[in-house]
């Protein structure tokens, strides 16, 4: 199969690169795509070379799926060029999420709404990803009437520029700024632009995807979404509110048993999911998983995973086993 990465030179598009080496993706032509400025530059993939080549000519080396992470702007404008050309887009940016055409995937909660007619597909955002992974298992059982999440999320969300304001604040080197302020011994609490109501964008791609994957407009959401200055894996402190009581044990059962979800949660031995232990593994951790006596039927969790990994490369690829498992990509 053609392999189309776009963004290869990137943090999510190298993390592709690394998983679909690892999963033994069946790629028999990678085609590594990146900006102008990186065209020409070698690309080692199953300790092979690659050139690394500009929009125009991967379109037309005709791949068969392209697994976008160059960002909204170059998805908007080259996916449906892509797709004209008879190849699958999985797209990583915010640009098609939340079109009503245009399905956005999590495999193990709503891979089975996937057809071949469907030539963009979105991949969620990160933080929302590892949220409704675990809580689907929860949702099926007793469904979810509210989630009030408040994210700690890691600077690689943000690509190569916010991974070296850190490196620099922390070596106490002036540098260019990915953000509006320093993120070393900080915490900033606006994760994207400021949009409605004053709520960020990824505060609202929360809110917004999280009821488009679950399938449901009933579910509500409320999000505060803030940098902190942990270099890999994003972690969330969740509320939720159910129709019916249950246990604790009830959630920690339902979770257990969803694949792609490690319950860890003994806090008398201080055991507890962090970003450090979730470093390189594609599950999702939950933990911390206590009664809120606050409000009826309510629980409070923490959830943590990498995002590059299952909040990006791993859950792109992931649709695209899906894809070829179901016959929709050439085998
Ligand atoms: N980081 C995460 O956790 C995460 C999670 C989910 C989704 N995403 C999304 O994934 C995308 C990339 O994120 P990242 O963290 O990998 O960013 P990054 O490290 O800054 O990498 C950006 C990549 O896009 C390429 N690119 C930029 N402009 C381009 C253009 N005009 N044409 C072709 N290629 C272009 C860059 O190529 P050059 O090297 O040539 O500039 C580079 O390969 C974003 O849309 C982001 O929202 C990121």
């Amino acid at each position: 199969m053609k392999v189309a990465v776009v963004g290869a030179t990137g943090l999510v598009g190298s993390k592709m690169l690394q998983i679909l080496e690892e999963r033994q993706f069946p790629v028999t032509e990678l085609i590594p795509v990146a900006s102008e400025k990186s065209a020409g530059k070698t690309i080692v993939f199953r300790g092979k070379p690659y050139t690394v080549v500009t929009l125009e000519q991967a379109v037309a080396l005709a791949p068969h799926v392209a697994l976008f992470s160059a960002g909204g702007i170059t998805s908007k404008a080259w996916a449906p060029k892509f797709a004209a050309a008879g190849c699958t887009v999985i797209d990583n940016s915010s640009a098609w999420r939340m079109d009503p055409e245009i399905p956005l995937i999590v495999p193990e909660v709503n891979g089975n709404t996937l057809t071949a007619q469907h030539k963009i597909i979105a991949n969620p955002n990160c933080s929302t990803i590892q949220m409704v992974l675990a809580l689907h298992p929860i949702h099926q059982k007793n469904p979810i009437h509210r989630i009030v999440v408040s994210t700690y999320q890691s600077v690689t969300g943000t690509g190569k520029a916010a991974v070296d304001q850190l490196e620099n604040e922390i070596k106490g080197i002036e540098g260019p700024m990915a953000y509006a302020h320093p993120i070393f011994k900080n915490a900033i609490p606006q994760i994207d632009v400021f949009s409605d109501d004053d709520y960020t964008k990824e505060e609202l791609k929360m809110m917004r995807e999280t009821q488009k994957i679950m399938g449901s407009n009933q579910i509500q959401v409320t999000a505060t979404t803030v940098r902190i200055p942990v270099m890999g894996g994003h972690s969330e402190s969740v509320n939720i509110s159910l129709e019916h009581p249950c246990t604790v044990a009830d959630l920690r059962i339902w979770m257990s048993e969803m694949p792609g979800i490690v319950v860890i949660d003994d806090p008398s031995n201080q055991i507890y999911p962090m970003p450090l232990n979730a470093h390189e593994r594609d599950e999702v951790f939950v933990g911390r998983v206590r009664i809120d006596r606050s409000f009826p039927n309510s629980f409070n969790l923490w959830i943590v995973s990498d995002n590059l990994r299952k909040g990006a490369a791993t859950n792109a690829i992931q649709i695209a086993e899906t894809l070829l498992k179901n016959g929709m990509l050439p085998a």
